[in-house]
């Protein structure tokens, strides 16, 4: 079979499709031919070499966490699938419920546990989920990170009451997410872009306010004018430094902002007095468990929720969807097609 590899000195120029064996299931564990793997912001990072930074198989990474795939083999012992069986990888390939730990945390599909960008997969059982028919292969492949973290932010995390306003950052993978989420479950929802067109996308999606980050560097303002001075109940705050000041004064007081990701650079140095004015909480986060998954799987099911994909790419040119990726001009998700 055929694999991706990066590996050291890193960077989009190391990744190579190779020839390797293919794999065989031992006991506990399910052969997986990948149909459709989806990006990550994180995958970027770590084919760069500054996420990660260690093999995860044979002095290589095999990189993307993010895969559905049909069941081809299963090795002694397996219960929960059967061949033919349509899966979803799930990021956490040790997380199956409760609590995050150090230990389940250490589990990442991509890195340090070889991830999905190979024609052929050997996986735990645990570590696969099935996946929503309705769905086709490209949307399910979305599901496991960025779907997944925008899901346990929302109700897992931060729970809003109806009547609560979220506000969401960007048009990316977990932004669209949390929008068609906070949509479905009957929340109104800020969104913020750099592009207009691209705001009008996501008002096609519910979002109820648009703002333009470039034209409204200083975004808390109309967030505050469009929720009659309040702010907004919960904030995913994927940009980071960058974001952060404005997320703080953007919120409600004893709201919620879930720290989930990095997009908008260091920023200015951090100063907290907007957090402690609004008694707002932080949270950081990390995807989430097997649990959680299906939870997710179920409500997607039942509001019919049909993720984003905005660009397709086969999997041999991984490096072309990557530096899509990096150019930031996608709407939603990023998808390799085996
Ligand atoms: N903690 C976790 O478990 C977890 C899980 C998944 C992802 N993440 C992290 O979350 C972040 C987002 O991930 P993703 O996969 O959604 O990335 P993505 O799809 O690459 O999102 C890129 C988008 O971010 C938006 N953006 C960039 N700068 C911004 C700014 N200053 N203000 C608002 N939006 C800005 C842009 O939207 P516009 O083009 O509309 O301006 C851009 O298109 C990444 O840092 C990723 O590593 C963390």
């Amino acid at each position: 079979m055929r694999a991706l590899h990066v590996s050291e000195p890193w960077g989009l120029d190391q990744l190579k499709v190779v020839e390797t064996p293919d794999p065989e299931p031992g006991p506990g564990e399910v052969l997986v031919r990948m149909r459709a793997a989806s990006l990550n912001y994180r995958d970027y990072l770590m084919v760069g070499g500054i996420y990660g930074r260690g093999a995860s198989t044979g002095g290589a990474v095999i990189p993307f966490s993010d895969g559905c795939g049909v069941v081809e083999a299963v090795g002694p012992g397996v219960s929960r699938f059967q061949v033919g069986d349509r899966v979803a990888t799930l990021f956490f390939q040790g997380w199956i419920a409760g609590p995050p730990t150090l230990e389940k945390l250490s589990t990442a599909l991509g890195w340090p546990i070889p991830g999905v960008g190979r024609e052929l997969g050997v996986f735990s059982q645990e570590g696969l989920s099935k996946v929503p028919d309705f769905l086709s292969d490209e949307e399910v492949a979305t599901l496991p990170c960025a779907a997944l973290t925008a899901w346990r932010a929302l109700f897992e995390d931060a729970r809003p009451q109806p009547g609560d306003t979220v506000l969401l950052q960007g048009t990316g993978g977990v932004s669209i997410f949390g929008l068609q989420f906070a949509h479905a479950a009957g929340f109104r929802t800020i969104i913020t872009s750099s592009s207009d067109e691209k705001l009008q996308r996501a008002k096609a999606l519910g979002a109820a306010t648009l703002i333009n980050y470039r034209q409204e560097p200083e975004w808390a303002k109309p967030v505050r004018a469009a929720t009659g001075g309040v702010g907004a109940d919960v904030i995913l705050e994927v940009g980071g430094g960058g974001t952060i000041q404005q997320s703080m004064r953007a919120v409600r007081v004893g709201g919620h902002i879930a720290i989930i990701g990095v997009v908008a650079g260091p920023g200015e140095p951090f100063n907290p007095a907007s957090l402690i004015g609004n008694s707002a909480k932080l949270q950081g986060l990390s995807v989430g468990s097997r649990e959680m998954f299906e939870a997710m799987c179920r409500a997607i099911d039942q509001h019919r929720i049909r993720p984003v994909v905005d660009k397709l790419f086969p999997w041999t040119e991984a490096r072309a969807a990557l530096e899509a990726m990096a150019r930031g001009d996608h709407f939603g998700k990023i998808v390799l097609k085996f």
